[in-house]
């Protein structure tokens, strides 16, 4: 009785472990779930360092990442902080990012050095669709630091020349000492229809060239909005303005992308830092058409 128990007990546990193998066959794999998928940071090796203004610096990280123009990563370093910072550059090979000393963490980045490390995420959000607009005239319109995404942007229209029609660029600094991508600037120059202004002469110079704010160069232009689509990034103030005359010209909404800046943390829309009326600025932005987000531009 007992043996044949024991027999039973054996044989049971015995088809049990075949159940089970044949279980583990059938059963569905769970899906794996990357909790910290972009949460963790990457080290990065800095390969140049350059000084634009007493306040900007750009950065050149060794990491080959696809990207498109518009995009931003997280940057910081361990035990100060990190902050979101937008991808000034359009390569394969290497991320510029271009930076105004602001805050702690800017500052801190500001004192890095070239053969330094910088701890990174990303990248993260929507950029500029540019495949959208090919064979259309393009209009840039940038604003001290603002001008740092747009600069992707040229350097795609760059590498993709033929797909775009006239390239206009407005570029407003607030005076000649301010001025960042200064050798880009020359380059630019050659290739596109550039026009730069600043808002204020420099203090104990004897500048003679022209002042006044961007905003009043496209106001001045004579451009209609015939096969064009605008791209602006600046102050807040500065955009509205833009898109006021923009208005005037008779553009449509759905031919102005614009910009937003919100105070992130997560930057890969888990943390719900960024949320302007259920609208996560790092993942469905930072660049917006401007209908997307023109009720909620006061929030
Ligand atoms: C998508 C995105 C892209 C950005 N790209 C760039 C870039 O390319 N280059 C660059 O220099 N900066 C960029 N910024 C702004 C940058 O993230 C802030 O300047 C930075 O977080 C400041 O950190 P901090 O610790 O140095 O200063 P803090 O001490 O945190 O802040 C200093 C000052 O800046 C203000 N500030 C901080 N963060 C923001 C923000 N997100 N929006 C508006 N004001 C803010 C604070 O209110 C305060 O007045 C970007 C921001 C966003 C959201
Ligand atoms: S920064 Fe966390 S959700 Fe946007």
């Amino acid at each position: 009785m007992i043996k044949n128990k024991k027999t039973k007990t054996k044989s049971t546990k015995k088809s049990l472990k075949n159940k089970k193998v044949k279980k583990s066959r059938t059963a569905k794999k769970p899906q794996k779930v990357d909790l910290v998928y972009g949460l963790v940071p990457k080290k990065k090796k800095i390969i140049d360092f350059k000084r634009e203004t007493s306040i900007n610096f750009t950065l050149k990280l060794d990491w080959k990442v696809k990207h498109d123009p518009g995009q931003f990563m997280m940057v910081g370093i361990p035990g100060i902080g990190e902050c979101p910072i937008s991808i000034c550059s359009y390569s394969d090979q290497y991320v510029e990012l271009s930076i105004r000393e602001v805050g702690n963490v800017t500052k801190a980045l500001g004192n890095l050095k070239k053969g330094g490390f910088v701890f990174a995420r990303g990248p993260f959000g929507r950029g500029y669709p540019m495949h959208y607009f090919k064979g259309n005239n393009v209009i840039i319109v940038g604003g001290g630091c603002g001008i740092a995404p747009l600069k992707g942007v040229i350097e795609y229209i760059t590498k993709n020349r033929t797909d775009f029609k006239d390239v206009l660029l407005y570029l407003g600094y607030r005076s000649p000492d301010d001025v960042i991508f200064e050798e880009q600037l020359k380059s630019w120059e050659k290739k596109f229809c550039l026009n730069v202004s600043y808002d204020k002469a420099p203090a104990k110079s004897c500048y003679d060239g022209k002042v006044g704010f961007v905003t009043e160069l496209i106001r001045k232009s004579k451009f209609d909005n015939k096969n064009k689509i605008v791209f602006i990034c600046g102050p807040p103030i500065m955009m509205e303005t833009v898109i006021n005359i923009l208005k005037k010209k008779k553009f449509n909404n759905d031919q102005i992308y614009i910009s937003a800046e919100r105070r992130m943390q997560c930057g890969g829309g888990k943390c719900g830092h960024c949320m302007i009326h259920g609208v996560y600025v790092c993942k469905d932005g930072p660049v917006f058409r401007y209908d997307e987000l023109m009720d909620y531009k006061n929030d």
